[in-house]
């Protein structure tokens, strides 16, 4: 199946040459595009590209008139929560009268709410609804996502959601990677004896969950209330020996040291970043973890949002992931997800841009398969309506001007 794209008004984040695995730094304001431009596409794979006046002559199978319209890479999701049983509207009006998310948890509602609602469901149903949100992000230009467990909190529950996530993968049609988030809040029945459900997440579901291949990585929710450094240290270097890189919580409510003990350990990412200072730069900067921010939820919970322009300035690459979930952002939606990177961290929209494509990619240690317009890579694309420039995607916010989607 060949298909040609022509007169494409700007193709944007292509790669000639040598390619990269991230962008950090002031590169991060660099969208490498070419004006008027074509793509072909080869079996689900970008074939080759270029400018109009070179555009290839051969057969093809399809033909798209792309004049006035923007190419670009479909958007990598790193960090969701999409598996859950239930919205939290109910939490969201108590915030909206003074309670605090941290509040709200303590009283037993947030995670231990989705927790009570997903282990009353049954896997299809589940199975069911996730897809319908899969497909709706993919419906905004999400070509790659990660996907978190974590409101089973005990194993049945974590089986069920990573089974899900495992389905999703089979039938979802895009690449998912998956994150094993059993340490994302200690259950009712542990709340007196920490102790034991830390013994049962290392000695009882990880085997399970590594011995059947149902995580690709290791995420714990390291936090003030939630899982302090000397547990989430101990976690991590479990997960490990079976093989599940970090990608982590960290620094969302407090200062907790999270980010460091991530650098320590080699994460893949560190996400949230809400309080980061000196001290969470300068480690960042001596390893390869990625910073990803997720302003939609400090958007949502009203909190102060990351200082994007700060790690960047220095040098660090940034990656912008949603976080999807229904208590602290329940949405899933790029587009929104870059107009606020743009309005309220200040990052330029070819910033936003390279933050949850390149950057998103290399979050899930897909940089070699998504993130760029590179020859060989995955073509999963998006295809914009006829818009003025890139950054009208971040201004029009609100509106869909997405036209068509390839994966
Ligand atoms: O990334 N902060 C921890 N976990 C999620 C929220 C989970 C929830 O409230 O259901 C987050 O924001
Ligand atoms: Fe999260």
């Amino acid at each position: 199946m060949r298909l040609l794209i022509s007169n494409i008004k700007q193709l944007h984040q292509v790669e000639t040459g040598e390619g990269r695995l991230r962008v950090a730094g002031e590169d991060m304001a660099v969208l490498p595009s070419i004006e008027n431009a074509w793509l072909l596409i080869e079996n689900g794979r970008i074939h080759s590209f270029g400018e109009m006046a070179s555009v290839p002559e051969s057969q093809v199978d399809e033909c798209i008139d792309a004049s006035g319209k923007m190419v670009l890479p479909a958007w990598c999701d790193s960090h969701t929560h999409l598996v859950f049983a239930a919205p939290r509207d109910g939490e969201f009006v108590d915030r909206i009268k003074g309670l605090t998310y941290e509040e709200v948890a303590r009283r037993g509602g947030g995670i231990l709410n989705s927790a009570r609602r997903l282990n009353a469901m049954d896997e299809s149903e589940l199975y069911d609804q996730s897809l319908e949100r899969l497909n709706r992000v993919m419906a905004q230009g999400t070509g790659a996502i990660e996907i978190k467990s974590g409101y089973g909190l005990c194993l049945e529950g974590e089986l069920k959601m990573l089974r899900v996530i495992r389905k999703l993968k089979e039938n979802g049609g895009i690449p998912i990677k998956a994150s094993f988030l059993a340490a994302h809040a200690y259950p009712v029945d542990y709340k007196e004896n920490k102790e034991g459900y830390i013994s049962l997440i290392i000695d009882e579901m990880l085997p399970v969950v590594a011995g059947e291949g149902l995580a690709d990585y290791m995420d714990v929710f390291c936090e003030q209330g939630f899982f302090g450094l000397p547990e989430t240290e101990r976690l991590l270097d479990a997960g490990l020996k079976h093989g599940l890189k970090p990608k982590i919580h960290a620094n969302q409510l407090h200062f907790s040291g999270g980010v460091q003990l991530g650098v320590k350990h080699n994460a893949l990412s560190v996400d949230h970043l809400e309080c980061v200072a000196e001290a969470e730069i300068e480690s960042l900067k001596t390893g390869k973890t990625m910073p990803t921010l997720l302003p939609g939820a400090a958007f949502f919970l009203g909190m102060h949002y990351q200082p994007a322009r700060k790690i960047i300035d220095s040098g660090l690459p940034v990656c912008l992931a949603t976080d999807y979930n229904p208590g602290s952002c329940p949405s899933g939606n790029v587009p929104f997800l870059l107009t606020i990177a743009c309005t309220q961290l200040k990052m330029t929209p070819e910033e936003a841009v390279n933050a949850v494509t390149l950057n998103g990619a290399a979050a899930m240690e897909l940089e070699h398969e998504m993130g760029t317009i590179r020859v060989g890579k995955r073509a999963n694309l998006i295809i914009t309506k006829k818009i003025p420039s890139l950054a009208y995607l971040p201004y029009d916010y609100g509106n869909n001007n997405i036209e068509r989607l390839i994966f």
